[in-house]
C-alpha cells in the first residue's frame, strides 16, 4: 500500500518536472527567436534594421528591370470610373469634329429622367448668374461690374456674329477659354456649361423678342400701351415670360406680323431709339 502511494508521489514529480522543463526550452526557444529576428544580416543586433534597408518610395526612378520608375505605368487606354467620355456632343460640343448646333440629346435627361427645357434655363440662368455675369453683366452686354472696375471688356453677347455662333461655341469657351478669358472647365462641370450656354440664348432672344413672340392675348394689349418700339422690338423689360418651352427657334412660333430686326448692337435698353421708354 505505501509502496504505491511513494510511486505515485514520484510519477507526479516526474509529471511536473517535465511540465517546467517544457515552458523552460519554451521560453528559451522563444527568447533565441526574437534576438535572431532582430539581427541584420552581420549578426549584429539591430532591432529596426528592416525599416532603414532600401526600398522603393512612390514614382521613384527606379533602375531595375525594365521599368524605370518603382511604380508602373498604367494600361494603354485605362479609363478611370465614371470618367469613361464617349460621347462627343455632350463633352466637347462637337459632332464629327463640328460645333453642335442644338443642345445634346444626353441633355434632356438625367439617368432614366426627363428634364425639362425649363429646368436647365433655370439652372442656367443661376449658373450664369455666379459665374459669368461679374465681366458679362446680367443681360450679356458686357458691361459686368469687373469690367467696370477695369477689366479687359467683352463682347455683348447681342452681336450679330454671337446671335448666330452655335450653340457648341458658348460650350466651347467656357470649357477651353477665349482669349483674354480663361478656361471654367474646373468649376463648371458640362451639364451645366450646357445650362448656361442654353441661357446665353434665352438671353439673346430676350434682347431682340419680336411682337411674334408676346402670347396672342397679350400682343394687343403691349400694342395699345405703345410698348412694341418702331422697329417692332419689345424692352426686355415689357417682355412676358414666354408660355410653355422656353428657348425654342423663332421658326417654331407663327408671327402673324413678320416683323423686320431693330438694330442689332443697340438692343431694348432705356433710352435706345429701339426702346421708346
Ligand atoms: C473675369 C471676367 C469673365 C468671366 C467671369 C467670364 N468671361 Fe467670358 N469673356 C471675358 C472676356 C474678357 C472675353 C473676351 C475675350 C477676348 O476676346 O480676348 C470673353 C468672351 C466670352 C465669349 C465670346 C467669345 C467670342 O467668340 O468672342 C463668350 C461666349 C463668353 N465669354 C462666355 C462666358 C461664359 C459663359 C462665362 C461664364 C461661365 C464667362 N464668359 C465668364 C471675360 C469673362
Amino acid at each position: 500500500m505505501l509502496k504505491i502511494v511513494m510511486l505515485k508521489i514520484v510519477m507526479l514529480k516526474i509529471a511536473m518536472m517535465r511540465h517546467f522543463a517544457r515552458r523552460i526550452i519554451g521560453l528559451g526557444a522563444l527568447g533565441g527567436l526574437l534576438l535572431v529576428g532582430g539581427c541584420n544580416r552581420q549578426w549584429e543586433f539591430a532591432p529596426v534594421d528592416m525599416w532603414n534597408r532600401s526600398r522603393l518610395k512612390p514614382y521613384e526612378p527606379a533602375t531595375s528591370g525594365s521599368f524605370n520608375s518603382s511604380s508602373r505605368q498604367l494600361v494603354r487606354g485605362t479609363v478611370a470610373r465614371g470618367q469613361l467620355r464617349t460621347d462627343e456632343a455632350f463633352y466637347n460640343g462637337t459632332l464629327n469634329g463640328r460645333l453642335i448646333t442644338a443642345l445634346p440629346p444626353a441633355m434632356m435627361q438625367i439617368g432614366a429622367n426627363p428634364v425639362s427645357m425649363r429646368e436647365i434655363v433655370e439652372r442656367g440662368h443661376e449658373r450664369y448668374d455666379i459665374y459669368c455675369m461679374p465681366c458679362h453683366g446680367a443681360a450679356g452686354q458686357g458691361d459686368g461690374m469687373i469690367v467696370k472696375r477695369g477689366f479687359a471688356p467683352p463682347p455683348s453677347y447681342h452681336i450679330p456674329r454671337l446671335r448666330t455662333a452655335p450653340i457648341g461655341h458658348f460650350y466651347d469657351v467656357i470649357t477651353n477659354g477665349y482669349g483674354a478669358m480663361f478656361s471654367y472647365a474646373s468649376r463648371v462641370p458640362p451639364r451645366d456649361r450646357w445650362a448656361i450656354a442654353q441661357y446665353i440664348r434665352v438671353l439673346q432672344r430676350s434682347q431682340n423678342a419680336r411682337p411674334g413672340d408676346v402670347p396672342a392675348n397679350l400682343r394687343g394689349e403691349l400694342q395699345s400701351k405703345g410698348r412694341v418700339g418702331p422697329s417692332g422690338t419689345v424692352p426686355l423689360s415689357e417682355t412676358p415670360s414666354l408660355p410653355g418651352q422656353m428657348g425654342t427657334p423663332h421658326a417654331s412660333q407663327k408671327a402673324p406680323v413678320p416683323a423686320p430686326l431693330g438694330p442689332l448692337d443697340s438692343p431694348g435698353q432705356p433710352g435706345d431709339a429701339s426702346a421708346p421708354d
